[in-house]
């Protein structure tokens, strides 16, 4: 990868390190020779786990602490060269029920984080996960990045908070810092007990466990997915390119699928697996946002960013992954 040597040696912090997208992160940060310092909360209804960082846990620090808690956040990211800041709350339909939650975590400490860094490493290089959630239901499709911004829940909200935090201090304060409005992301360590994450998760535990599939409605929401490694190399990428600093990029893929024929394709790769289509739940129906795609050209034209995993082949691994290790993910604590 392009860059890839800039993190030889470095010091790089990974907040929500523990889980999906930030454990493969780490791995391959560790392989690349960074000294990586993950910090993670390992709250169980989030997508922490243990079982996820198993393979690199002597390769890194882990600091298992509340990104919420603004002195040890000015403590750790002293000396960091690299943040990458993925701590998360991540279910839509939670931070309508415990919004409070949701607004501490995806803005407030999000906040106490850059003043975090302004006061004790403006030196250091941020990246933020951001969402294509903040765009609510699309206008038109592909959404690039001056779609307008709708949130359509209190998380798309909380998020483009944190999002322009991390912008407002690259712009006003000059603390290095961009976005990556990631769209829905799959791939081994993903959490798979319930939909908190993403609704692909159940679904695989389902297929795997022989128990129905349930797409909501008729299934014709149309969808982009990435996998987690493509993900990985774009979060690098912005890192390690200066010309990132205090912009925003969508990912995406030319791969567009709608969810009956995701459902359909875990029917193909996994024997005995099955789907339903069901009425979506009101709660769910309430904040849909009906057929979403990205266009992630910007990143693709400025960066060279582009995904190389095809939908099946990922699904593939996934269904490998999860038949041997699926109840480290249901008994997590
Ligand atoms: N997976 C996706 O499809 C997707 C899509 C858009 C955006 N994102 C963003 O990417 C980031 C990573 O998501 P993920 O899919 O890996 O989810 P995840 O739930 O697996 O990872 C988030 C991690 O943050 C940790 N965390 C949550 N609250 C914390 C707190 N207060 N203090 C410390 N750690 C805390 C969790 O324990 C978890 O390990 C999130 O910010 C999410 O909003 C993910």
């Amino acid at each position: 990868m392009k860059g890839s040597e800039s993190f030889r040696n470095k010091q790089v912090m990974v907040t929500g390190g523990a889980g999906f997208i930030g454990s493969n992160l780490a791995r391959r940060l560790v392989s690349l020779g960074a000294r990586v310092t993950l910090v993670d909360s390992l709250i169980p209804l989030y997508g922490g786990n243990l079982f996820n960082i198993e393979d690199i846990s002597d390769r890194l620090v882990l600091n298992i602490t509340d990104v919420r808690d603004p002195y040890a956040m000015a403590y750790l990211v002293r000396e960091k060269d690299y943040l990458f800041n993925l701590a998360g709350q991540t279910s839509h339909l939670d931070s309508m029920t415990d919004p409070k939650a949701d607004l501490d975590i995806n803005a407030a400490a999000q906040l106490s984080i850059l003043e975090a860094c302004r006061q004790h490493n403006p030196a250091i290089k941020i990246v933020f996960a951001s969402t294509r959630q903040l765009y609510g239901k699309p206008e038109y499709l592909p959404v690039d990045e001056v779609h307008p911004i709708r949130p359509v829940d209190v998380n798309g909200i909380n998020k483009l908070a944190g999002e322009w935090y991390h912008l407002l201090y690259n712009n006003v304060h000059g603390i290095r810092a961009c976005a990556l409005r990631l769209t829905n992301t799959y791939g081994p360590g993903m959490r798979v007990k319930d939909a908190r994450q993403t609704f692909l998760g159940v679904w695989l535990r389902n297929a795997i466990e022989g128990k129905p599939i349930l797409v909501y409605g008729d299934g014709s929401q149309l969808r982009d997915f990435n996998y987690v490694d493509d993900v990985v190399e774009a979060l690098l990428l912005v890192a390690a390119d200066s010309n990132a600093d205090g912009r925003v990029y969508n990912l995406g893929s030319e791969e567009i699928v709608n969810l009956k024929q995701l459902a359909q394709m875990l029917v193909e790769l996994r024997p005995g697996a099955r789907f339903e289509l069901v009425p979506f739940p009101p709660e769910r129906k309430a904040i849909d946002i009906g057929d979403y795609y990205g266009n992630y050209n910007k990143i693709r034209i400025e960066l060279g960013w582009q995904p190389k995993f095809a939908l099946r082949q990922g699904l593939v691994t996934c269904l490998a992954y999860y038949s041997d290790h699926l109840h480290k993910y249901l008994d997590a604590k």
